[in-house]
């Protein structure tokens, strides 16, 4: 349970607000780079912790991540014409550049200097990973470049990611990825039904433990958590997750993508965008050879324009299977084949996610022992924001060499975390505890 207080402290992402700070210390995942596929194509309008931007690539193939509105008279300038190293506000044809600097200004005398003085407000940029990612916080502060998550660092052709967009506040979108006990329920299907419904529940002892011991270790990162399940013949299953400040998760291989990472971007406070990103070829240690799971289509998605309460609009990707089709619940499956009755895992969380309103109300859970993730995270990111505001910046967002890390989904004798990652430390660079 949370306060009230505390519940807005850890939600809500505008400028000024304590998490709106934090998140503004890091690199942040603004768009996949396929949504700008070509250099002087068409502008995007994008939203990013609650500030309304677009996002160009110019002539060069340098991306833009600029304020949605002219400086002028804030007319859009996702009607621009993007030409010739610059995008160009069509209402009066002033002209900026990747970096926000006015280069032209052709409705004022050509000895005027107002344009070497005029800006756009606009964000630095990096491309990696198959993402463009943006740095919304102070100048002096910026991390070298973004975290180096394995996924940052497999060649191109080798990695797969998709992301769609999700109708409520990111941190109980987060909450969702620490909380390994709802994957034998939600997620949980009687037979394989060839939808990507995982079933971890087997009568052959393999995995019938649906009461995870949950265990949490703070990191240079963040934290590492594994869930233990006991097995049959006396071992233990093992889950382990990695949380990568301030947004990611690294989750085992019910993620579909080989050591995927999910990462649960703030739109505004009231949505999110879900991106899941990850290796194609199965890595040994949490998918066998082989493993279907890893080529099945993890979700389908299409391009959409989605349009606010407040009336302005961006243009992204959207689950095919969404609350405007209630998720694709079929009550006739539910009863016989999987436990919700609705297609694919991330829409099984939509589903969960997007029901709890826009920001979960926290003063009215009950938490169990289930939760010890879910509390760890909150807790940590309470600490983080005292700190910042006593003047303490976060360590990992200058230190991006932190973030290769890995999660795994192991089978052990050992009882204890720290044993298990010993034990598989050759492919899982050993956290640095803290
Ligand atoms: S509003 Fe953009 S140039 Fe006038
Ligand atoms: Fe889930």
């Amino acid at each position: 349970m949370l306060t009230t207080k505390e519940n807005e402290r850890l939600t809500r992402v505008g400028r000024g607000t304590p998490m709106g700070e934090f998140l503004r210390r890091f690199w942040l995942p603004a768009l996949l780079s396929d949504e700008l596929p070509q250099n002087d194509g068409d502008p995007i309008r994008t939203r990013t912790l609650g500030e309304d931007l677009v996002a160009f690539r110019d002539t060069n193939g340098n991306v833009g991540i600029v304020d949605a509105f002219c400086p002028h008279r804030r007319a859009p300038l996702f009607f621009g014409r993007n030409e010739e190293c610059g995008l160009r506000c069509v209402y009066h044809g002033w002209k900026f550049d990747t970096t926000g600097q006015c280069v032209d200004m052709p409705s004022e005398p050509a000895e005027s200097d107002f344009k070497d003085r005029l800006r756009v407000r606009a964000y630095p940029t990096y491309e990696v990973g198959g993402m463009i990612w943006v740095y919304m916080g102070p100048k002096e502060l910026q991390p070298p470049r973004p975290p180096e998550m394995p996924f940052t660092l497999v060649p191109d052709n080798e990695r797969r990611g998709l992301k769609f967009l999700v109708e409520a506040n990111w941190l109980q979108c987060l909450e969702g990825e620490l909380d390994t006990a709802h994957v034998s329920f939600l997620h949980s299907t009687f037979g394989d039904d060839g939808t990507g419904i995982q079933n971890l529940v087997r009568d052959d002892g393999y995995t019938n433990d649906r009461h995870p011991r949950l265990f949490a270790l703070d990191t240079d990162y963040g934290f590492v958590y594994g869930g233990r399940r006991a097995q049959r013949k006396g071992n233990y299953y093992w889950r382990v997750t990695q949380f990568l400040m301030p947004m990611t998760a690294l989750i085992p291989s019910a993620s579909g993508y080989s050591g995927g990472a999910t990462i649960w971007m703030p739109i505004d406070d009231n949505h999110c965008w879900r991106y899941l990103v990850g290796g194609t070829r199965p890595v040994r240690e949490w998918n066998t050879p082989g493993d279907v799971r890893s080529r099945r289509p993890l979700l389908p998605t299409e391009p959409g324009t989605f349009r606010f309460p407040d009336g302005k609009e961006i243009d992204t990707r959207l689950a095919k299977f969404r609350h405007a089709n209630m998720y694709g619940l079929d009550r006739d499956r539910q009863r016989k084949l999987s436990f919700t009755g609705i297609p694919f895992i991330p829409t099984q969380d939509q589903a969960m996610t997007e029901g709890m309103g826009y920001v979960c109300d926290r003063s009215e859970e009950h938490l169990g022992s289930s939760d010890i993730a879910i509390i760890h995270m909150r807790r940590m990111m309470l600490r983080m924001l005292d700190n910042l505001e006593k003047g303490t910046e976060p360590y990992a967002p200058a230190h991006p060499e932190v973030y290769r890390v890995r999660p795994l989904d192991v089978e052990s004798d050992h009882a204890e975390l720290p044993d298990v990652l010993q034990e598989y430390s050759e492919d899982a660079r050993m956290p640095v505890l803290v």
